[in-house]
């Protein structure tokens, strides 16, 4: 069958592959230590499931307006002046479902044939398949762990050009939990003033914090925020992966733009899932606090086991539910004969000898990493860190 070819660059999510695989194996009474899933293992809070009931109860189950009902317009304007020192008004959000859809119609909106979008990597798998399904072209920008994955000014300079219609920053980061200092931001904005392009900031893991201060480049570089677009969901925050729940702000004519789209494709995110989600914004913060709380042992735990296997460094990420170890240090040894040489290869004898389902770097742009989630119980850590302890044993 001919297909459109945008598809052509277009690959599956290896994450929800891999995650996939793990549950089906799960499914089949397979005893998996998945380490591999981007959501949190809690439950959506009470009061927010109470909010849903109420709505459904209530009758609030038809159409609402495309771009969401203005509460929850006005309670995401709250939001971001109250946490994130941004003005914006109702008319400058759109309600999507989940960040995706925010970040899908976005590049639909901005993005013709060829037009850039710069992304540093490692990067959240995602972003680049965006950008082709809009037929743009993602324009990697490579960072380093020894400058806590932030981007070089210099770089980003270098990589921008007439076509660079947007940037990406995404802090805490998915797949490195790498919260940008300000000087890093710093460094950012300085890099990007003199072009104009749209500064997109993926705020999703802004809650998951384990270091006292996170900023957004707006606060380093007020003069940006008229050509910032904020991205933001529930997903983690709340533990509401799939009530798929998102929300943009940014420049009301491309907001208005990315309505278009959502009327002519999905219209209005769920009516139910609206007033879930103004019962989360409006909540109180001790849900989250908890959450934070028991990922931060959960941090330490994974990190800490996994510095302590010879061949493998995990740097301490100060946000999001990602442990992200280089693994570069196993290459060149031999497993049942055959030398190790990539991560993808590690988390395939991973999951088929070793029954632990984690994400290879390779897909996150960072081929020498593997991805380990802690947004699961702490026995299961454990066990996944002692199967990785035997692999690393079994190594020759
Ligand atoms: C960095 C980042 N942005 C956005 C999303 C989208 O989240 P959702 O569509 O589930 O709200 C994810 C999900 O994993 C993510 O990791």
């Amino acid at each position: 069958m001919k297909l459109a070819r945008r598809l052509q660059a277009i690959k599956p999510s290896p994450t929800l592959a891999l995650n996939s695989r793990a549950k089906a194996l799960v499914a089949q009474g397979v005893d998996v230590a998945v380490l591999a899933a981007g959501e949190p293992d809690f439950d959506t809070p009470d009061y927010v499931k109470q909010a849903a009931v109420e709505a459904i109860r209530s009758g609030f189950t038809k159409y609402t307006p495309t771009n969401g009902i203005p509460e929850l317009r006005e309670a995401v304007c709250r939001k971001l002046e109250r946490e994130n020192g941004l003005k914006f008004t109702p008319d400058q959000v759109l309600i999507t479902a989940g960040g995706k859809q925010a970040l899908y119609n976005l590049c639909q909106a901005v993005l013709d044939e060829g037009d850039e979008v710069l992304i540093f990597s490692p990067y959240w798998v995602s972003y680049p398949d965006m950008v082709h399904l809009a037929s743009g072209t993602p324009v990697i920008v490579p960072t380093r762990e020894e400058n806590g994955f932030a981007p070089d000014p210099d770089s980003i300079r270098r990589a921008l050009t007439p076509r660079t219609r947007a940037v990406i920053i995404n802090s805490p980061g998915n797949p490195t939990g790498a919260v940008y200092s300000r000087a890093a931001l710093e460094g950012i904005a300085e890099a990007l003033r003199s072009h104009d392009c749209l500064i997109i900031t993926d705020d999703i893991y802004e809650k998951l914090l384990y270091t006292d201060e996170r900023l957004g480049i707006s606060d380093v570089a007020p003069d940006l925020v008229p050509r910032l677009v904020v991205i933001n969901a529930l997903s983690k925050s709340h533990a509401m992966t799939g009530w798929r729940m998102g929300y943009v702000a940014g420049p009301k004519p491309l907001v208005s733009a990315m309505q278009l789209i959502q009327d002519q494709s999905t219209s209005n995110a769920s009516s139910i899932g609206q007033k879930a989600a103004l019962a989360a914004l409006q909540g109180p913060a001790d849900t989250i606090t908890t959450m934070v709380a028991e990922y931060r042992v959960r941090r330490d735990l994974i990190v800490g086991g996994l510095n302590a296997l010879d061949g493998i460094r995990c740097r301490m990420p100060e946000g999001a539910f990602y442990a992200f170890a280089d693994v570069r240090g196993l290459y060149g040894r031999n497993y049942k004969g055959k030398p190790v040489t990539g991560s993808m290869q590690l988390s395939e004898i991973l999951l088929d000898d070793f029954r632990v389902a984690a994400v290879p770097g390779d897909p996150f742009g960072a081929e020498g990493y593997i991805r380990m989630s802690f947004a699961t119980s702490r026995e299961v850590l454990k066990k996944g860190l002692g199967r990785v302890a035997e692999l690393v044993q079994a190594l020759r």
